[in-house]
């Protein structure tokens, strides 16, 4: 397909402004920006398909016109945000030659004859389409001539081109645009010719329209799950901040996944590092812009929502298997200041029977905030401390921040002395190390990209290991932040520092709360890494641990990238004890397991300010149902630990943990889905049901899986909730009620004391009696929960092993039961077993949704008369079984 469009064009002339005269003295290789004479020919664009044209600044008539643009400043009701000055469709872009067919695909040259507005355009790129699966298509734009920096993690390597593909790729050659469709209905996916291509060295932009406005993902911001597409600027940097709407938050992901108008459904992913924004608008629309590196998309034709996330993690990794211990309830707080207080809140949590897994400590550990120290004094015994623990069979976890103190005296503090010796530090303009600050005052920073760094922070994680033996490390402040803008001494000026075009970030500047864009890594300049500071800390600490513990790392992150789930975990970071951020909470979680990062989870309560009693209990009983569940809490702030509360709060809070530790085996066996499969652990509706349209915007409830339905309460004294049940048979387990939905909202009762669950009709949940640990329950009767479907059928599924050796399903050490419910009877099929599920025996099974009053139950053909039948419940309970789970079982009822 080509589209011919109008070359007219004013003269050009070189103006250099400021910026660009600046940039003659600091650079050697000089380049201009254009401006072009006003030739406003075209300027007759509705609204919502302007394409900014000035987004460094708000701008003058003359300004955008001089640019070739047009100038039309929105008017008293239209929305802010909307583009004072944007591209005529005449504005030039590249022209496309030479198309050819390779053996992947499809290469072509794409060439600009004139400049833009930018300097240093790349007049001559190289186009390559990789055809590399049947739902995957992939595309790089590049400088054929200069090698230029690209993101290191390792992707599919492909050779040659899939034979049948769900999409169709057309070119535009003048202006250059690509146009992807899908096959099976023609419906346009991607259609680049909506603004012009730029690839300058520093400003990459390129804008598609969307076939939707139902857009998901691209964290980590505090948003809605599905995004509001009212002209906003998503900016990726990431940033120590407490989340807050309209910023950079902690991680990357540039991902998206659009629901097409008939719940089908494709993905796409930019892999870029780069300082970026995406602007959405509501034409649909989108637009790529960043500050470096190359244009690598990938594309994903889904066509399922499922399919989707699993194709982008076949780019970025599928999730690391968690070790069992880290899905029970984790318990930190800055400010528990001394071995002895932690001890003690371990001591009031067992007291108040609360199940308790992880206990954690902050900084305050630390001998004077340095990493790989404790502090003599008040944590002397912290040894002591972890083995008394382990004893108790509960695990520990610390903190543990990059930065890195440079301050004590030579020979006195071995990480520093040992990373200087070997190297691994962050270095300035004049190669020595960048010192910044962070918690133990003047800091350097390591620099997770060299080689070196790997073995001396293995050193490090090891040598503190051997005193004290943790059993999980969790790697905050790695944005990195720094209290200091850049360094102690600034930052140099020049190209990366300030460069012509900076996105959205908060501070205004890429140095605010951070270090020097400039600053030198092994791999590239800070400025093309920064957002793989945090993932890089985690495939170095992953790696130390793998070989130290030699089982399972656990690792939580607060900086994140595209394939951080393959290696760690994540939360939400300084979260607001308020209802706000209890809401927010659901969609960011949401969202990172979309983006294969499924051990997620906010602080529970609430980690800055004052948490009450309800939000607590309510925050509890959602967090109940984060993958990943801690209650963390701020130095400043009132305590907020289960046992503080009154008694009839402490009842709640404790039931919703007994009811995840009930759950333990249903949620391990979808982090083995996640691990196996790229399955999501905690799922937004619209994904598992994506063709009914109602479940598209639902982002304050959830699912486990396929088949637990989560309605928390995300609002203060309500006594009722207004929920959505998707079309099909929903159980409530506590009550046993069945409601056979057409996909409706149903109001339900909301008392403090409870959380809306709903078990899917159709499958079976394996369930243990709660313990006050996970390995206590791991060794407790086994329960079904079978919910039928009105034809009388489910099915479900347990994966099962040692909890924490590495790479159990790679080696096929575990055990798979299927659980098949049909016509009265109940039986398991075994897939494989090894010799972990010896022990693991059903104690009961609950059947909902049994019609009719059964006369008889048979175990193993043995008639029983250990169960119940409620009529009004239509729900059967089998009691006191024994049945091995790893053997071949039959229970019938007639
Ligand atoms: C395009 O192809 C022609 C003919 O093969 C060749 O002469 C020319 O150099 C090519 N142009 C570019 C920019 O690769
Ligand atoms: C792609 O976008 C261009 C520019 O807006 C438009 O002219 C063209 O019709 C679009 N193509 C399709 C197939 O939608
Ligand atoms: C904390 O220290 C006090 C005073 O030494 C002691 O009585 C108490 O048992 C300690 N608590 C724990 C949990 O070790
Ligand atoms: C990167 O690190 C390796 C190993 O430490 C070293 O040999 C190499 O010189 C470093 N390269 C740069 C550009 O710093
Ligand atoms: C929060 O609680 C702490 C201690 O419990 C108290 O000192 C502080 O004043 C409270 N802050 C607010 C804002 O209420």
């Amino acid at each position: 397909m080509t589209v011919k469009v109008s070359q007219g064009r004013g003269r050009q002339r070189h103006v250099y402004s400021v910026w660009a005269v600046y940039r003659l003295l600091v650079l050697t290789a000089v380049c201009s920006a254009a401006e072009t004479g006003p030739s406003v020919s075209e300027c007759d664009v509705s609204a919502d398909s302007r394409f900014d044209c000035f987004p460094e600044k708000v701008v003058s008539k003359e300004e955008c016109e001089a640019r070739g643009c047009c100038y039309s400043p929105p008017g008293h009701n239209e929305h802010i945000g909307q583009p004072w000055c944007y591209f005529p469709p005449s504005y030039p872009g590249y022209k496309m030659i030479n198309l050819t067919q390779t053996d992947k695909g499809y290469s072509a040259t794409l060439q600009r004859s004139s400049k833009t507005f930018m300097p240093c355009d790349v007049f001559t790129l190289q186009l390559e389409v990789m055809f590399e699966t049947e739902s995957r298509l992939h595309f790089t734009i590049k400088d054929p001539t200069k090698n230029r920096y690209e993101v290191p993690i390792p992707t599919p390597r492909v050779s040659g081109k899939a034979s049948a593909t769900l999409y169709d790729v057309q070119f535009s050659y003048d202006p250059f645009g690509l146009l992807i469709r899908r096959k099976a209905n023609g419906r346009v996916l991607l259609n680049t010719t909506v603004a012009p291509l730029i690839f300058a060295d520093q400003f990459l932009q390129i804008s598609t329209s969307l076939p939707s406005s139902y857009l998901y993902g691209l964290g980590e911001h505090l948003t809605s799950l599905n995004l509001d597409l009212k002209w906003k600027r998503l900016t990726f940097w990431n940033r120590d901040l407490r989340p807050a709407s309209d910023s950079n938050l902690y991680g990357s992901h540039p991902f998206y996944l659009s629901m097409e108008k008939d719940g089908l459904s494709h993905g796409v992913f930019l892999l870029n590092s780069n300082a970026m924004d995406v602007i959405l608008q509501d034409a649909p629309a989108l637009t790529w812009r960043t500050i470096g590196g190359i244009l690598d998309f990938y594309i994903f034709l889904g066509p399922e929502p499922k399919t989707v996330i699993r194709q982008y993690q076949d780019v970025v990794g599928f999730p690391f298997m968690p070790p069992y211990w880290s899905l029970g309830f984790h318990l930190c707080r800055w400010g528990y200041s001394t071995a002895n207080i932690t001890q003690q809140v371990v001591k009031n949590m067992k007291n108040g029977n609360f199940p308790l897994d992880v206990q954690w400590n902050d900084i305050d550990y630390m001998d004077a905030m340095r990493d790989f120290t404790y502090d003599r004094n008040q944590f002397g015994d912290l040894p002591k401390m972890v083995k008394d623990f382990h004893q108790q069979g509960i695990k520990y976890v610390m903190i543990v921040d990059p930065a890195i103190s440079n301050t004590g005296a030579a020979g006195s503090y071995p990480p520093y002395d040992e990373g200087l010796k070997r190297g691994v530090f962050i270095t300035n303009e004049n190669g020595k190390p960048l010192v910044g600050k962070v918690w133990p005052g003047l800091t350097v920073f390591p620099d997770f990209t060299n080689p070196e760094t790997f073995s001396w922070w293995y050193d490090m994680v090891k040598n503190f290991h051997d005193q004290v033996p943790f059993d999980g490390m969790w790697i905050d402040m790695n944005e990195p932040s720094n209290f200091v803008q850049g360094s102690l001494d600034g930052c140099p000026d020049n190209n990366l520092e300030n460069p012509p075009y900076v996105p959205g970030v908060v501070g205004g500047s890429l140095r605010s709360t951070t270090i020097c864009a400039s600053s030198h890594q092994n791999l590239s300049s800070h400025y093309n890494l920064h957002n793989l500071y945090g993932l890089s800390e985690a495939v170095a600490t992953h790696y130390a641990l793998v070989k130290i513990l030699k089982k399972r790392p656990f690792i939580i992150s607060r900086s994140t990238f595209s394939s951080h789930g393959h290696y760690a975990g994540h939360w939400t970071g300084d979260v607001v004890s308020n209802w706000e951020q209890l809401y927010y909470s659901v969609p960011a979680i949401l969202m990172f397991n979309m983006f294969g990062v499924p051990m997620v989870g906010a602080d529970i309560c609430g980690f800055g300010g004052n948490t009450t009693e309800e939000l607590c209990v309510r925050w509890s009983q959602l967090g109940a149902f984060y993958p990943f569940m801690r209650n963390h809490n701020g130095r400043d702030s009132a305590p907020q630990e289960p046992y503080v509360f009154s008694e009839v709060a402490q009842t709640a809070i404790r039931t919703a943990l007994q009811i995840r530790y009930s759950l333990l085996p249903y949620l391990y066996t979808l982090f083995h889905k996640a691990h196996s499969a790229g399955e999501t652990v905690a799922r937004a509706l619209f994904i598992e049901f994506p063709s009914d349209p109602n479940t598209w915007t639902i982002d304050r409830q959830f699912l486990w899986g396929e088949a637990l339905l989560i309605t928390p309460i995300l609002e203060p004294g309500k006594t009722e909730i207004n929920a959505y049940l998707p079309a099909g048979t929903w159980y409530n387990p506590k009550t046993g009620e069945g409601i056979e939905s057409k996909g409706q909202w149903t109001v339900m009762p909301a008392a403090l004391d409870s959380i809306n669950l709903h078990i899917r009709g159709g499958y079976i949940l394996p369930l243990q009696y709660p313990g006050m640990t996970t390995e206590e329950t791991r060794n407790n009767w086994m329960i079904l929960e079978v919910a039928l479907t009105p034809e009388g059928v489910a099915r479900g599924d347990l994966f099962w092993d040692d909890g924490e050796s590495l790479s159990t399903f790679e080696k096929q050490d575990y055990t798979h039961v299927l659980f098949l419910a049909a016509n009265s009877v109940l039986v398991n099929e075994i897939i494989r077993v090894n010799s972990q599920a010896d022990g693991l025996a059903l104690g009961m099974v609950v059947v909902h949704g049994v019609p009719i009053p059964p006369k008889k139950v048979l175990v193993n053909g043995v008639a029983s008369e250990d169960f119940n039948y409620n009529i009004k419940m239509k729900r059967l309970d089998i009691q006191r079984l024994s049945l091995p789970v790893g053997q071949q079982f039959v229970i019938a009822w007639t």
